[in-house]
């Protein structure tokens, strides 16, 4: 346990902040770095748990992966030449890890055992096996195969074509890396868009991708070239700081190459839907990934209306835009979000405890939450559920407290943002 208790701030938040690497891209950047033969260099890569969990898999293979700071060198001969791993694979915290793994343990021909941490224990994974399985994949596990611990001989799969039942960039993403190393062609086809790294970076290192309208069509095992990557700066740990600045009166913040990727900006949508003055300059693409410098000044907020398919947009980022609506004025109603209920905790429960423990005046429902905002937080003892976008949601939130929040456990946020305590201080009168 790593309780802290924060104090009221007192001043604006002011100044600049480079947030670090993309979780996703640096998940995928791994993956298709060890797929690929040769060199990949990787440079802003975000060094939390999860990333370095997907980085020991590959290195159980037999891959070379050497890191300096939040710089990677891989060095692979490809799949080809991966060996049966000795020892169960573990992917603690991370579902980015799990549900893309299980796609690239499908195609490999050996036998590979993998389990979790408790939160990942709980986690479905028949979203991703599902699919898998149609595939030819053998595999097993908990609940006929639908949580982890799981055993999977992968090897000798079939394209196929598959509507996706959900909405998940994991389950997308676990099927394309399945079909890059099955026999033919696969479809996939979603309804409503989520992120769409894998299939980007899948052409950036050589695949035969391509995406038309809903659907995504990739082609059997093309030799995947080692390509140098840049990862931008994750929105969503930026989104913290955005709202940060959008909830503190007289404040005015820059963040410097944050990914601005479509998929991805629905949290800028929702704050300028509400009133926030949001800026974007120095907009860049590199790897098919759009980036920039975001500043953001706060201004008076007003309660919105958030459903549909902006969800996948700004799924991570309800903590925090749970919290801004409790600065909006009038009411703020999310839906269709019952996916956050299947996070690294249930976050809707997570959510409107803690906010409600503060004194916001917010309610859950079955897919997602009620908030009816400007009341003024007090402050008090808030749980993080062990997860990091809880916690640093309850961090942001003792900057307009009235009192002291005191969050139970801390050290979750080293998944996601091992640094996040030092910017915070760095840009508020605590620094
Ligand atoms: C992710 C996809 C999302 C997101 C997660 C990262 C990814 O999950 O919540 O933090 O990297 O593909 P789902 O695919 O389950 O929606």
């Amino acid at each position: 346990m790593n309780e802290v208790t924060l104090t009221p701030l007192s001043g604006p938040i002011i100044g600049q902040l480079n947030v670090p690497g993309d979780k996703s891209i640096s998940h995928r950047a791994v993956i298709l770095g060890a797929l690929a033969e040769g060199t990949t260099n990787i440079t802003n890569f975000l060094t939390g748990q999860d990333c370095l969990r997907t980085v020991e898999a590959f290195r159980q293979f037999g891959v070379s992966i050497e890191q300096e700071g939040n710089s990677l060198k891989i060095n692979s001969k490809g799949p080809s030449h991966f060996t049966e791993p000795a020892e169960p694979l573990y992917f603690g915290n991370s579902g980015t890890t799990a549900r893309l793994m299980l796609g690239v343990l499908a195609g490999l021909p050996f036998f590979t055992s993998v389990y979790g941490d408790a939160s990942l224990t709980k986690r479905p994974m028949d979203r991703v096996v599902t699919p898998l399985r149609k595939m030819g994949v053998q595999s097993d596990g908990c609940s006929d195969g639908s949580y982890l611990p799981m055993a999977i001989r992968g090897g000798n799969i079939k394209g196929i074509d598959y509507t996706l039942p959900v909405k998940s960039a994991q389950v997308k993403s676990a099927v394309l890396l399945a079909g890059l190393l099955a026999e033919g062609v696969t479809n996939v086809t979603e309804e409503t868009a989520s992120r769409n790294h894998s299939e980007n970076m899948l052409q950036a290192f050589g695949a035969d991708i391509i995406t038309k309208d809903h659907q995504i069509r990739i082609t059997n095992l093309q030799t995947l070239k080692g390509t140098d990557v840049y990862v931008p700066g994750d929105i969503s740990s930026a989104a913290f700081f955005m709202t940060a600045a959008a909830i503190v009166p007289g404040s005015k913040l820059t963040l410097t190459n944050v990914g601005l990727n479509d998929s991805r900006t629905g949290i800028i949508d929702v704050l300028r839907k509400m009133g926030a003055a949001v800026d974007i300059s120095n907009k860049q693409t590199t790897g098919g990934e759009a980036f920039g410098d975001v500043t953001i000044s706060s201004q008076k907020l007003k309660g919105v209306v958030i459903d549909g398919d902006i969800i996948p947009r700004l799924i991570d980022e309800i903590p925090i835009i749970a919290l801004a609506a409790t600065q909006a004025e009038g009411e703020t109603v999310i839906r269709d979000a019952a996916e956050l209920r299947l996070k690294e905790t249930d976050r809707i429960e997570a959510v409107t405890d803690g906010l409600s423990r503060l004194g916001a005046n917010i309610k859950p429902t079955e897919d997602g939450m009620v908030i009816n905002g400007v009341s003024g937080l007090s402050g008090g003892s808030v749980a993080a559920y062990n997860d990091h976008r809880i916690a640093m949601m309850h961090a942001i939130a003792s900057l307009i407290t009235k009192q002291n929040v005191i969050i139970d456990d801390i050290s979750s946020i080293a998944i996601s943002y091992p640094d996040f305590f030092k910017h915070l201080n760095s840009i508020t009168d605590k620094g």
